[in-house]
């Protein structure tokens, strides 16, 4: 699957988001290594920190399944991830992200290069 593909799926996606706060729609879709394609979309709450990300509802799905860290290909977001998500993108060491800025531009790029020098325990 390519990275347009897999954004595809992302853009599929987001219109099942729950948002009736932001109104900001946001698809993931995550890939395995062994070819599934898990996704997410942001849930939001009326306490709003409560609200989850798509890609966190996508990566959260993805583990539930099975998948751990090392077993995660791709993530492609139709949005650039949130700092809080950077992390968890590096701690389940996703080899590649691809996400579209709000100018519509495609970016793919690695975990390391959003969240350089990465705090972990
Ligand atoms: N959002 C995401 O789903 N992913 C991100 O990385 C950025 C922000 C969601 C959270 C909230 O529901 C909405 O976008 C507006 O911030």
């Amino acid at each position: 699957m390519t990275d347009a593909e897999l954004l595809a799926r992302a853009d599929a996606v987001a219109e099942r988001a729950y948002a009736p706060y932001s109104k900001f729609h946001v698809g993931a879709a995550v890939l395995t290594r062994d070819g599934n394609v898990i996704e997410g979309v942001n849930v939001e709450n009326a306490a709003y920190p409560l609200g989850t990300c798509a890609e966190r509802t996508a990566l959260s799905r993805a583990v539930t399944e099975g998948f751990g860290p090392g077993e995660l290909e791709a993530i492609a977001i139709t949005a650039s991830p949130c700092g809080g998500c950077r992390q968890w993108l590096h701690e389940l060491r996703i080899d590649e992200v691809s996400y579209r800025r709000g100018t519509g531009e495609i970016v793919t790029t690695t975990p390391a290069a959003l969240l350089p020098d990465t705090w972990e325990l």
